[in-house]
């Protein structure tokens, strides 16, 4: 027999979009124009570690800010943890559990992690974006966003790491036709408006 497995939340309940892309794609831009207009919780995994990091007292402060300067993947445990935790939050708030997962899953065992313990996605956006777009993107947000990250040297690494790793996440998606993917090359009205289509069509 087949073990009994349960997730956290039931996905009749539970909502989650995953948003994924390279950085500099245009996630968290699209995700504030969604989570304006279909009634979303935006979650961005990147915020959560982000402020995690800074938290007083935490045990995860150090090592998150090394793999964050480095462009490498969190370990999963850390990263849902947090977004579950987060979820959790929002419902008991009295939101909706509608969720836009923002920049997760990275790797392909937090992939499979988070669908077998928390919720199973509905199904995943996919922006796809020109290397140099992306590059010119990032250096222009680094001369404000006072993140570790956004130089050129940690910007190449993010770069390798969406390749090698964070790839393969969205094939083995596509394999199980769960894939939408826009063109993020264009200004963010365009791209909103390639968004739109998707989330009518789905009827969410
Ligand atoms: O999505 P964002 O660009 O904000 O992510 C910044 C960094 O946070 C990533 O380069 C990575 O180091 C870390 N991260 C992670 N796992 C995720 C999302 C982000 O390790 N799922
Ligand atoms: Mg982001």
């Amino acid at each position: 027999m087949a073990p009994i497995t349960t997730t956290t939340f039931d996905p009749k309940e539970v909502t989650v979009v995953f948003v994924l892309g390279g950085p500099g794609a245009g996630k968290g831009t699209q995700c504030g124009n969604i989570k304006r207009d279909y009634d979303f919780v935006h979650l961005s995994a990147g915020d959560l570690l982000r402020d995690e990091q800074k938290r007083e007292g935490s045990k995860y402060g150090e090592l998150i800010q090394s793999y964050i300067r480095d462009g490498l993947i969190v370990p999963m445990e850390v990263t849902i943890a947090l977004l579950e935790a987060a979820m959790k939050e929002s419902i008991e708030q009295g939101n909706k559990g509608r969720f836009l997962i923002d920049g997760f899953p990275r790797k392909m065992d937090q992939a499979i992690k988070f669908e077998e313990s928390v919720v199973e996605s509905k199904f995943v956006l996919y922006f796809t974006c020109s290397e140099e777009t992306l590059l010119d993107r990032l250096l222009k947000r680094g001369e404000s966003s006072g993140r570790i990250d956004d130089n050129i040297e940690s910007i190449k690494k993010r770069f390798q790491v969406f390749k090698e790793t964070s790839y393969p996440v969205i094939e083995a998606f596509e394999a199980k036709n769960k894939v939408r993917q826009i063109n993020s090359d264009k200004p963010i009205d365009d791209v909103y408006d390639d968004v739109k289509k998707i989330f009518d069509e789905a009827l969410l």
